[in-house]
């Protein structure tokens, strides 16, 4: 009898569907009883009640433009689910949009996998959706999935499209860093900065250029954790709700048929992500990303390897902030297969993705490829990688550079460090009409590190200072514990390892120093003499501890950049 139900399936096979995970009350049949009578509550039949269970991860919240269309993904999710014969069970995680949050959003990636990782593996389901869109969900949702290895599918939200604007085109948010700049520097006016405020964001969806949430859709295909080709489909376009109900309907087939992320996430997709991420020219953030979802498999992403890849990796993808395009023209000019096929002799084609294929199986045609805006390999962008790491005794550990979003003449520079303390230092000085700083020299900003209060923000883009600036000066060599916006451009140093506040030699740096950088021989070098590099450390003091919550967990916890900012108590031991 369809009302009947049950108590028997779940020894065959062992516990499925609402079965998995009975509150502990010391009588499991009575919890599964108790469970089943709330769930009725709900209206459900008893055969929806018996049918696999698939969550799905909403991070829909009135805080996050990025993700205004999750409501309607997860009714098409929904739709997936139901008609491949699963129960669609939506419940809410941690929300983070990028703009909303202080003080940044990266302090809070690690609440969002934790949340989320704790609701997959608490709450009883078979398999999960994950939707997430805006920069740190994505990597949030995947460190989770890493850990919790429970069947999922990732759908993102999809990129926004850009805005026609009086002859050009515009979109979060290199262009809004490019116009700032310009109003900055006085050659925007008040009101028409007022005006493009307006323009820059007009649909739906994440940033629309290749800034850390395109960036990290397209990892997440070079992983496999997206179907292929589904990573890059505007977030208002009809195949955006196709590829969710697509990704419903798969994660049902992943109960019978599971492969999961530890089958997928391998130290060879991960190596195949970071080639992605070079020939895409993509965002910083997403090597912390990356290297943090590896080492939820206990994976190490190594700085040294990253350069190696990065010297055979050449740049394919002409999009902003490197390039001309937007995501829209990715996506129109053959999106991540165009991409993976014009890599596909430097890949491991054995990788098997969410649907069970691998690689080789999925490259089987050439597929059709805009050369506008995917390169060829004999016609890149750029004929090594976006990204390389630095070492020296500034950076023991490494920082990095996004040598393809940077001034080549700025490649090798030694000159007078102007050093910031902090953020407040920064904000008090950067515009000080008597600063004492020249186009030549390097900025410098410390204490804005993942340990930090600050939870490194993405405030490495310093501002040229306004009297630089207003007498034409577009770049300057600038380096720091912090991150910058994947979606923002120029010589900029970026992660630096260890950080200030946890003793790395960047907190001893003063102003008047000077400090070598050579991206030719990969070195990031302090110049000073290390008998007075001693006498600063003897002074050097830590920052105080905040006293509790989430701020005292992330200080005592997280880990350094290279390690990929993850909390230590949440990486694979062994
Ligand atoms: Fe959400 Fe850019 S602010 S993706």
């Amino acid at each position: 009898m369809a009302d009947q139900h049950d108590v028997n399936q779940e020894n065959r096979g062992g516990p499925r569907g609402l079965a998995r995970n009975t509150a502990n009350y010391g009588d499991r049949d009575f919890a599964l009883y108790l469970r089943r009578s709330f769930a009725k509550s709900m209206g459900y039949s008893q055969a929806m009640l018996d049918r696999p269970v698939v969550g799905i991860v909403d991070t829909g919240s009135d805080y996050n433009n990025c993700h205004r269309t999750v409501p309607s993904l997860i009714e098409a999710v929904k739709r997936g689910v139901l008609a491949a014969g699963g129960l669609p069970l939506a419940f809410p995680t941690v929300s983070l949009c990028e703009p909303s949050l202080h003080p940044c959003s990266m302090h809070y990636r690690n609440l969002a996998a934790l949340d989320t990782e704790a609701m997959l593996t608490a709450q009883p389901m078979d398999a999960a959706v994950l939707i997430g869109g805006c920069d740190k969900t994505v990597p949030a949702q995947l460190m989770a999935a890493a850990s919790a290895d429970i069947p999922a599918v990732q759908l993102v939200t999809g990129p926004m499209l850009a805005t026609p604007f009086q002859g050009e085109r515009l979109s979060a948010c290199t262009d809004c860093r490019r116009y700032w700049a310009q109003y900055r520097a006085g050659n925007v006016s008040q009101e028409r900065i007022g005006e493009i405020e307006g323009r820059l964001a007009t649909t739906a969806g994440t940033c629309g250029v290749m800034g850390t949430a395109s960036t990290m859709a397209c990892l997440a295909e070079a992983l496999g954790m997206i179907p292929l080709g589904n990573g890059s489909i505007p977030a208002v376009h009809a195949d955006r709700l196709r590829a969710a109900e697509d990704a419903g309907a798969l994660a049902v087939k992943l109960i019978s048929e599971p492969v999961r992320p530890s089958e997928i996430i391998t130290p060879a997709s991960v190596e195949n992500a970071l080639r992605v991420l070079l020939a895409l020219g993509g965002s910083t953030n997403a090597l912390i990303h990356l290297t943090a979802i590896a080492g939820r498999r206990g994976i190490k992403v190594s700085l040294e390897r990253l350069n190696h890849l990065s010297d055979t990796t050449p740049v394919l993808v002409d999009l902003k902030p490197t390039g001309e395009g937007y995501m829209e023209d990715f996506h129109a000019a053959g999106g991540m297969p165009a991409l993976l096929w014009e890599l596909r002799d430097s890949l491991d084609l054995g990788c098997r993705d969410v649907t069970g294929a691998t690689l080789d199986q999925r490259l089987k045609q050439p597929p059709f490829v805009d050369r506008r805006y995917i390169r060829a390999r004999e016609q890149p962008v750029s004929p090594v990688g976006g990204l390389v790491a630095l070492f020296g005794s500034v950076a023991p550990r490494g920082a990095i550079v996004k040598r393809s979003a940077a001034t080549p003449a700025l490649f090798e520079t030694e000159a007078r460090a102007v050093v910031f303390d902090g953020l407040e230092d920064l904000a008090r000085r950067i515009d000080d009409p008597v600063l004492d700083v020249s186009a030549q020299d390097i900025l410098v900003l410390k204490n804005a590190g993942p340990l930090t209060p600050a939870g490194m923000p993405e405030a490495g883009y310093l501002p040229i200072p306004a009297k630089l600036a207003r007498a034409g000066v577009k770049d300057m060599v600038r380096m720091s514990d912090c991150r910058m916006s994947g979606t923002a451009f120029g010589t900029i140093v970026l992660h630096i390892a260890p950080e200030a506040a946890a003793g790395g030699p960047l907190g001893l740096v003063q102003s008047g120093d000077r400090i070598r950088m050579s991206v030719k021989e990969r070195r990031l070098d302090l110049l000073v003499d290390p008998s007075e590099i001693e006498k600063r450390r003897a002074a050097w003091a830590p920052l105080p501890r905040p006293a509790r919550g989430w701020d005292r967990i992330v200080a005592e916890q997280v880990l350094q950049a290279d390690e990929g900012c993850d909390l230590a108590v949440l990486r694979q031991n062994g």
